[in-house]
C-alpha cells in the first residue's frame, strides 16, 4: 500500500496531484539506511554515517549494507578477500569493451558491462540469497575494473591487471593509472566510497527495486540502476559541477557567473535535494576530503572556487548542499578524468542497490502503480487513407 508521509492514503486524484515525482510517498520500508532530512543526519543499519566515514573502510561497510551487521575480524578478512579474488573480468567482456567505439560515454560501457556479465555469472539462473550474495561480490568487486579498463582502452593502454593486495578503493586507482596511489589518494578515495554506498530509496535504487520486484534477477536490476544512476539530477550532476567550475574558471568570475544563472532561473548543480532541508551531512566530509587533497597536491584552485559558489548560493537561496558538491573538486584534484565522476559514484552504490534487491526479495510483490488518465476519450479509428 503506498501511503503520504502524514498516514493518509489519498484518493487519486489527489494522488496524482500530491505525489508528482512520488514526493512524499512512502514505497517501501527498509533496514539498509534513514535519512533524517530536517536534521541532515545519515545512517546505514542504524549506523551514523559520520561514525563510518571516520572509523571504516568500503568493503566493512559493505559487509554491514549486505549483513545487517559490522563483521567481526575474521570475517572481514574473509570478506576482503573474496573481493580480491573477484576482480577480474572475462576476457570477452573486455574484447567487447575493445569493440566499442572510443567515445562511449564510461556509464554506458558500465551499463553494457554488467548487463554482459550476468551471462558469464556462474549463478545466473540462481536467484537464492547465497547465489545473490556470491553475484553481489563479483559485481562489487569487477565494477571498479570495468570502469579502470575502459578508461585505458579509450586512451590506447592495456588494462592494468586488479591488484589481489590492494584495498578496493587503491585497487581502482591503481587500476586506472598503472601506480601504486598514495595513502592519502587511497583513504580519501575509501571515505568517498563510503560516503556514497546507500542512501534511501533515491531514485537508481528504486528502479533497481522496482526490477527485482518483477523477479528479474540482480543484474537486471543493477543494469536497470545504473542507467537511471546516470541522470544529470541524480549521479550525472558530480560531472556537471565541475564543467560548470571549469566553465567559471576563476575565483573572481563566481559571483558573476552565479548572477546569470539565478537571472535565467537555471539550476546550480551540487545543491537541493529532495529529502534533505538541512545540509547533506556527506557534503561537509566531501568538502574534507576535497580541502586535504587540494592541500596535499597544492592545488587549491577548484576547492577555492568551490568554497565561493556554496557562500553565494547558500546567503542568496535556502537550497542546501549535496553529495555532488565537492566531490566533483575532489575527484577532479585527483586527477580522475570528469566522465568516470559518476562511474564512481556507481561502482560504491552498487553494494546499497544489490542489498536492497535481498531486501526486495525477500518480501516481494510486484511494484506497480497506477497512473491517472488525462487524455482525451473515445476517440474514433480514422483509415490511413482519410487522415490528414
Ligand atoms: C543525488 O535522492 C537521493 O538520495 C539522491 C542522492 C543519492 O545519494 O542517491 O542524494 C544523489 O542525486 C543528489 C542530487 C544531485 N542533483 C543535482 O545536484 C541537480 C541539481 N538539483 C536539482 O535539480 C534538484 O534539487 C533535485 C533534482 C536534486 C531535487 O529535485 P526536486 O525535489 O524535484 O525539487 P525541484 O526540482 O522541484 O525544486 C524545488 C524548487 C524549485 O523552485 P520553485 O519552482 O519551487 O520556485 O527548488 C528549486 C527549483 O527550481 N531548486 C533549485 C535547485 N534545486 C531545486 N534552484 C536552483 N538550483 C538548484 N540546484
Amino acid at each position: 500500500m503506498i501511503t503520504l508521509k502524514d498516514g493518509n492514503i489519498p484518493s487519486r486524484e489527489e494522488a496524482a496531484k500530491k505525489s508528482k515525482g512520488l514526493e512524499g510517498i512512502v514505497a517501501a520500508q527498509t533496514g539498509i539506511s534513514h535519512i533524517d532530512g530536517i536534521n541532515g543526519r545519515l545512517y546505514y543499519r542504524g549506523i551514523d554515517i559520520n561514525d563510518l566515514a571516520a572509523n571504516s573502510t568500503f568493503e566493512e561497510t559493505t559487509a554491514l549494507l549486505w549483513y545487517g551487521k559490522l563483521p567481526t575480524k575474521g570475517q572481514l578478512e574473509r570478506f576482503q578477500q573474496k573481493f580480491a579474488d573477484n576482480r577480474l573480468i572475462p576476457n570477452d567482456v573486455i574484447s567487447i569493451l575493445l569493440s566499442l567505439p572510443k567515445k562511449t560515454s564510461p556509464m554506458g560501457v558500465l551499463r553494457t558491462a554488467v548487463s554482459v556479465m550476468a551471462t558469464y555469472d556462474p549463478d545466473e539462473g540462481d536467484n537464492s540469497l547465497e547465489a545473490n550474495v556470491n553475484k553481489s561480490i563479483r559485481l562489487t568487486a569487477s565494477m571498479p575494473t570495468v570502469v579502470a579498463a575502459w578508461n585505458r582502452i579509450r586512451n590506447g593502454l592495456w588494462p592494468v591487471t586488479p591488484s589481489k593486495t590492494l584495498s578496493h578503493a587503491a585497487n581502482f586507482l591503481y587500476m586506472l593509472t598503472d601506480r601504486v596511489p598514495t595513502e592519502t589518494e587511497a583513504k580519501v578515495l575509501d571515505t568517498a566510497l563510503i560516503l556514497h554506498a546507500d542512501h534511501g530509496l533515491n531514485a537508481s535504487t528504486f528502479a533497481a527495486r522496482i526490477t527485482a520486484s518483477t523477479l528479474s534477477n540482480l543484474h537486471s536490476s543493477i543494469t536497470s540502476a545504473i542507467g537511471t544512476l546516470k541522470g544529470p539530477l541524480h549521479g550525472g550532476a558530480n560531472e556537471q559541477v565541475m564543467r560548470m567550475l571549469l566553465e567559471i574558471g576563476d575565483v573572481d568570475r563566481v559571483e558573476q557567473y552565479l548572477r546569470g544563472m539565478f537571472a535565467a532561473k537555471k539550476k546550480i548543480m551540487g545543491f537541493g535535494h529532495r529529502v534533505y532541508k538541512a545540509d547533506d551531512p556527506r557534503a561537509a566530509w566531501l568538502q574534507k576530503l576535497s580541502r586535504e587533497i587540494s592541500e596535499s597536491t597544492n592545488n587549491m584552485r577548484w576547492y577555492q572556487m568551490s568554497e565561493r559558489i556554496r557562500e553565494i548560493v547558500q546567503e542568496k537561496t535556502s537550497l542546501p548542499i549535496n553529495v555532488d558538491f565537492y566531490s566533483a573538486s575532489l575527484y577532479y584534484t585527483l586527477n580522475i578524468p570528469i566522465d568516470l565522476f559518476t562511474p564512481i559514484f556507481a561502482i560504491s552504490r552498487v553494494a546499497g542497490w544489490t542489498a536492497h534487491v535481498y531486501e526486495q526479495y525477500s518480501d516481494n510483490r510486484l511494484i506497480r502503480p497506477e497512473s491517472e488518465y488525462i487524455g482525451p476519450m473515445n476517440v474514433p479509428y480514422v483509415p490511413i487513407s482519410e487522415r490528414e
